[in-house]
């Protein structure tokens, strides 16, 4: 049982339950040709972002981390065309290309890409007092997950729901002595929001085409 199982099991699972779709292949094609690293969610989790934003019948969606819009265009899905889904990107390069797939999604009218650090772009619509989000998705860079959490909660309402990618990361997440600064941020991350009273949640370990990880989610109080 490993990895090899693991891409096998998910080959099968996608094949039934997550068709392949012209828009979503062309994204990643052209983000492997643009030389943006693969570390897109999976399709399945791309899938499930989707089918919890509409459960959740989500109409301001907020993402950290846009990458090649991959995720961006599974989460915007959910939104029917109505509502919007602002995506926090810090490279140029990026955003770039996720314009591009975006629009060949049909997605443009919904989806906002903002460039920059997203620290300062959750400041800035902190500062704002920008309309609350329904639905936040964390994913940019592990190191400032304790602040980007802070910062998703100050931009929620009561029920806002909160999934955040890569929170154990083959298991290291357990290593108290690791020497992993992102591992740390994590770590600092989940025992935050632990001791957070205006949140509850969960997270769970995940096993797939990208490895061994594992997301959590929460609910605003
Ligand atoms: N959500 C995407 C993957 C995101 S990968 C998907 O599943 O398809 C993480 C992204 O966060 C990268 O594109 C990286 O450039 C971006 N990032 C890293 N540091 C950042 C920062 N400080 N502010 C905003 N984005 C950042
Ligand atoms: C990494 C980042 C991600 O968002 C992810 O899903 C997988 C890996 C990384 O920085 O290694
Ligand atoms: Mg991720």
């Amino acid at each position: 049982m490993g990895q090899e199982q693991w891409t096998d099991v998910d080959a099968y699972l996608v094949s039934l339950l997550v068709p392949s779709d012209r828009v979503l292949e062309e994204t990643l094609a052209s983000s492997a040709r643009a030389g943006l690293p693969a570390i897109n969610v999976a399709p399945n989790q791309g899938k499930l972002l989707e089918l919890l934003a509409r459960s959740h019948g989500a109409r301001r969606i907020l993402e950290i981390g846009t990458l090649g819009g991959y995720s961006t265009i599974w989460l915007a899905r959910s939104l029917d065309r109505e509502g919007v889904l602002i995506s926090l990107e810090l490279e140029e390069l990026h955003a770039r290309v996720a314009t591009i797939n975006i629009a060949a999604a049909g997605l443009d009218s919904v989806v906002r890409i903002v460039v920059g650090p997203a620290l300062d772009s959750l400041r800035a619509m902190v500062e704002r007092a920008d309309e609350p989000f329904d639905f936040i998705f964390i994913d940019a860079d592990k190191e400032s997950y304790p602040e980007y959490f802070e910062l998703s909660v100050a931009l929620s309402r009561r029920g806002t729901v909160i999934v955040v990618d890569n929170v154990v990361r083959e298991g290291a997440v357990a290593d108290a002595a690791s020497l992993d600064p992102r591992v740390n941020a994590v770590r600092r991350f989940l025992e935050l929001a632990s001791r957070d009273d205006r949140v509850t949640g969960t997270a769970v370990q995940t096993v797939g085409t990208k490895g061994y990880d594992g997301f959590a989610l929460f609910i605003v109080r």
